[in-house]
């Protein structure tokens, strides 16, 4: 099923990688194994692959050609050993955790997350008797400083959501490391996909992806990824998965992402171009008080965002010059712009994340994690750059 791709270039691993072969029958697109479970020659095969004697599959929650495909293909892309295909990004974030960490365990974790990751850690993991403290990672010796001996996991975004916060994915790493070398880093890489930034590469044990987003890229599909090496890979597949999360993704929505994620990389190209653009007229606008934007000079993130990223990403956050109600009614008017949550898909979409992603967050906890209860978050798309900032500056104009 694997040909070797690895001295090729990022477009050819994104359309080739994991590509399977079906002997006798050459499709150039991969069929959908759209089949719960796997017919055996004999019961001495059922055994032998039970038992691990005998490659091959065995029931789809366990592993599906689909699947194989795009854990192939994002192990490629993120230069990883491995990787796996889930349900959800919240279904890798639980497998991956539950696949770590134990009763009497210790989590570190930035204080910016998506909603409904800071609700898990919040108040998900003390269900099963794991501590977790959240703290700003961009000053380093919060980082040092909450290292406990039975700290396991240290898990951030960045840039984060909805901020856009950038943290320095070397530093944190050999930081971490360098207090204890078992201790996981885990970093969600859902807002850049290894087009832009390669965290494995920096010193990163572990890639989340809420493969929902960019990697399918057409806003259809509910799916998530972890990658890492072979062997936690292979644990998070044999336990966290099959046994305590059982997140698995049907195979017709793996090959959804597995077709999406084949223009990764040109998509990525112009949702960064056309969010350069958008920022720059935002920025410009008399309406609006703050842009945060990995890409703009005057971003704090600006400096450790041009070393370990790519491009600026696709995602804009600003705030206004405006009444709380302006607000709303300048997001309820937008004509182009949907008002939906979810990000990188081929539609301009814009939230409110103090009341929508991020409602999890009690008004304290917004405060704290530097979500200002008046941004506004965009999420950039592959329409015509100039149609979406006309469709923004009637909205301003109108204020
Ligand atoms: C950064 C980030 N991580 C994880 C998730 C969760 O992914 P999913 O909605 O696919 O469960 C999201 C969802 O918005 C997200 O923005």
């Amino acid at each position: 099923m694997t040909h070797d791709l690895s001295n090729k270039g990022f477009a050819t691993r994104q359309i080739h990688a994991g590509s399977i072969d079906i002997p006798g029958i050459k499709p150039l697109a991969t069929p959908i194994f759209q089949t719960s479970t796997f017919v055996f020659d004999s019961a001495a095969q059922g055994a032998a692959r039970f038992a691990g004697e005998e490659d091959g599959f065995i029931y789809t929650r366990m592993g599906n050609p689909n699947h194989e495909q795009v854990g192939q293909k994002i192990a490629s892309l993120e230069n990883a050993e491995a990787g796996l295909v889930l349900s959800s990004g919240m279904g890798a974030i639980n497998t991956c955790l539950l696949t770590i960490l134990r009763s009497g365990d210790h989590l570190l974790a930035d204080e910016t997350l998506y909603g409904a990751t800071f609700s898990f850690l919040a108040k998900g993991m003390s269900h099963y008797g794991i501590d977790v403290t959240f703290t700003d990672f961009s000053d380093i010796e919060n980082v040092t400083d909450n290292i406990k001996p039975n700290t396991k996991a240290v898990y951030f975004e960045t840039p984060a959501n909805p901020t856009l916060k950038v943290l320095d994915l070397e530093l944190v790493a050999d930081t971490v490391h360098a207090v204890n070398q078992d201790i996981k880093v885990i970093v969600d890489n859902t807002f850049c996909t290894p087009y832009i930034q390669r965290p494995i590469e920096l010193g990163v044990d572990v890639v989340i992806h809420s493969g929902t987003k960019y990697l399918n890229g057409h806003g259809d599909v509910i799916s998530g990824m972890i990658c890492g090496t072979k062997e936690f890979v292979g644990q998070c597949k044999d336990f966290g998965l099959k046994l305590v999360t059982g997140a698995v993704v049907s195979p017709f929505d793996a090959f959804l992402i597995s077709r999406g994620m084949k223009t990764l990389d040109i998509r990525m190209e112009k949702h960064c171009s056309n969010a350069m653009k958008v920022a720059e007229f935002l920025e410009g606008h008399e309406k609006v008080a703050k842009v945060y934007y990995p890409g703009l000079p005057s971003f704090s993130g600006y400096e450790i965002a041009k070393k370990q990223m790519r491009l600026p990403g696709g995602i804009i956050t600003f705030e206004l010059d405006a009444t709380k109600e302006q607000s709303e009614s300048f997001i309820n008017t937008l004509e182009l712009c949907s008002l939906a949550v979810s990000l990188g898909d081929t539609e301009t979409l814009i939230q409110h994340p103090a009341s929508m992603t991020h409602a999890s967050y009690s008004k304290e906890e917004l405060k704290e994690a530097k979500i200002s209860e008046s941004m506004i978050r965009l999420s950039v798309g592959l329409e015509t750059a100039e149609d979406i900032i006309e469709d923004l500056r009637v909205g301003l104009d109108r204020l």
